[in-house]
C-alpha cells in the first residue's frame, strides 16, 4: 500500500505521531486530522525533522461532520487509521456524556465519510480495557469482554459499530487493534508523551519524578496476587506499536471483514520492576511509597501475541530497557513537553 494516502485521525497525539513517522518512512502520504484538544501543532514540525516530510494537517473536530466531509472531498484517501478520542479512565467516570459523545460521534462521522467516498479500510485504536478483569492470562482475542468505565465502553461500542459497518459494506475491511500499555518515545527524543497536568499513568509519572517535578511515585497496592504484590502489565514500546499499524494496513489490503488483534509483548512486568528498569536507564533512584490500591485497577494483564504474529506478521522487538531509556531521553530533551 505504500505510495497511498492514509488519513490519520488524532495524528498529533502520542501514538498517532509515532505512527505518522512510521507511515511517512514507509512511503505513505499522510493526512492528519486532529483538533489538538490533547496535543500540540509543534508535533507536525517534529515529525518533519525526523522523516524529512510533513503530514498534511487539518485542525478539525471529528464531531464536525461538514469539516470532515470537506477533507474527504478534497483528497483521494485509501485508508483510515482512527486514533482520535478521549482516553482518561478516571475522567470518563466523571464526564461520561463527553466521552460517549466525542468518541462515538467521531467514529460514526469517520465511517459515514468513508462510506460516502468509497474508502473501505480502517484501523481502529481499541484497548485491552475491553477485557475488563480477565479470567485468565495471557489474554486471547476471544476472551470475554466487559468494561468497568465509560471510556472502556466507548471502545467496546466503537468496535461493535465498526464490525456492523463491515457486515453492511461487503468491500469494507477493519482491524481493531487492542493495545496493552504503550510507553516510551521515538529514539530521536523529538516526539513522545506529553500529558496535561499531573500524569495518571505509570511511566509519565515516573518520568516527572526522575526530573524532580514530582517528589515520589505512589505505588498503588502491594497486596495483589502477583510475584511482588504490585500490579502487572504488558508494557509495549510505542514505536513497536506504531509499526503494528503498518502491518495492519498491509493485512487489510487483501482482506475483507472485521478482525481484532492484541498488540502487546506477551510479557508482564510489575510496577516495582518498571521502577527498577527506569532507575537503571536514568542512573538515579526513583523514590516511591506504597499506598492503597487505586479503584478499578486489576492485578495482572498481558497479551496473547500469537494472532498478531500469524495474521499481521508482527511482534514487538524492543524491551523494557529500550522503553525506559527512550522515555528518559524524551523527558531530558523536553522537560516541558512540546512547550519550550
Ligand atoms: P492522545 O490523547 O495523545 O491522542 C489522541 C488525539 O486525538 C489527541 O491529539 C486529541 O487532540 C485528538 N482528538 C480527540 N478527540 C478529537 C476529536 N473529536 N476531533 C479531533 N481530534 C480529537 O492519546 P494516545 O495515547 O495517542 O491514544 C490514541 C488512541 O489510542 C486513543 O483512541 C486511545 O483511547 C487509544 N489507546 C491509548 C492507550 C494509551 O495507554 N495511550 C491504550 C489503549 C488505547
Ligand atoms: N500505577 C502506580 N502509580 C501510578 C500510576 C500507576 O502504581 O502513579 C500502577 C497501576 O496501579 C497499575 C500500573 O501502574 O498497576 C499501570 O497503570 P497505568 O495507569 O499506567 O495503566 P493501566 O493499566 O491502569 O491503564 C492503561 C491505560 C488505559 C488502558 C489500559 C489497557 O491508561 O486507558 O492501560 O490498555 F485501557
Amino acid at each position: 500500500m505504500s505510495g497511498k494516502t492514509v488519513l490519520v485521525s488524532g495524528g498529533a497525539g502520542y501514538i498517532g505521531s509515532h505512527t505518522c513517522v512510521e507511515l511517512l518512512n514507509a512511503g505513505y502520504e499522510v493526512i492528519c486530522v486532529d483538533d489538538l484538544r490533547n496535543s500540540k501543532e509543534q508535533v507536525m514540525e517534529r515529525i518533519e525533522r525526523i522523516t524529512g516530510k510533513q503530514p498534511i494537517f487539518f485542525r478539525i473536530d471529528l464531531c464536525n461532520y461538514d469539516a470532515l466531509d470537506r477533507v474527504f472531498h478534497s483528497y483521494k484517501i485509501d485508508a483510515v487509521i482512527h486514533f482520535a478520542g478521549l482516553k482518561a479512565v478516571g475522567e470518563s467516570v466523571e464526564k461520561p456524556l463527553e466521552y460517549y459523545s466525542n468518541n462515538l460521534n467521531a467514529t460514526i462521522n469517520l465511517l459515514r465519510c468513508m462510506e460516502l467516498y468509497g474508502v473501505n479500510k480502517i484501523v481502529f485504536s481499541s484497548s485491552a480495557t475491553v477485557y475488563g478483569n480477565p479470567k485468565t492470562v495471557p489474554i486471547t482475542e476471544d476472551a470475554d469482554r466487559w468494561c468497568t468505565n465509560p471510556y472502556g465502553w466507548t471502545k467496546y461500542m466503537s468496535e461493535q459499530i465498526i464490525s456492523d459497518w463491515c457486515v453492511a459494506n461487503k468491500d469494507a475491511s477493519a482491524m481493531l487493534l487492542r493495545y496493552f500499555n504503550p510507553i516510551g518515545a521515538h529514539k530521536s527524543g523529538l516526539i513522545g508523551e506529553d500529558p496535561n497536568g499531573i500524569p495518571n499513568n505509570l511511566l509519565p509519572y515516573i518520568c516527572q519524578v526522575s526530573a524532580g517535578k514530582l517528589e515520589y511515585l505512589r505505588v498503588y497496592g502491594d497486596d495483589y496476587d502477583t510475584p511482588d504484590g504490585t500490579g502487572v502489565r504488558d508494557y509495549i514500546h510505542v514505536v513497536d506499536l506504531a509499526r503494528g499499524h503498518i502491518n495492519a494496513l498491509k493485512y487489510l489490503d487483501g482482506a475483507s471483514g472485521c478482525e481484532c488483534v492484541n498488540l502487546g509483548t506477551g510479557v508482564g512486568y510489575s510496577v516495582l520492576e518498571v521502577v527498577k528498569a527506569y532507575s537503571e536507564a536514568c542512573g538515579k533512584e526513583i523514590p516511591y511509597k506504597i499506598v492503597g490500591r487505586r479503584a478499578g485497577d486489576i492485578a495482572t494483564c498481558y497479551a496473547a501475541t500469537d494472532k498478531a504474529r500469524e495474521l499481521l506478521n508482527w511482534q514487538a522487538e524492543l524491551n523494557l530497557h529500550d522503553m525506559c531509556a527512550s522515555a528518559y531521553n524524551w523527558q531530558c530533551k523536553n522537560p516541558n513537553g512540546y512547550e519550550q
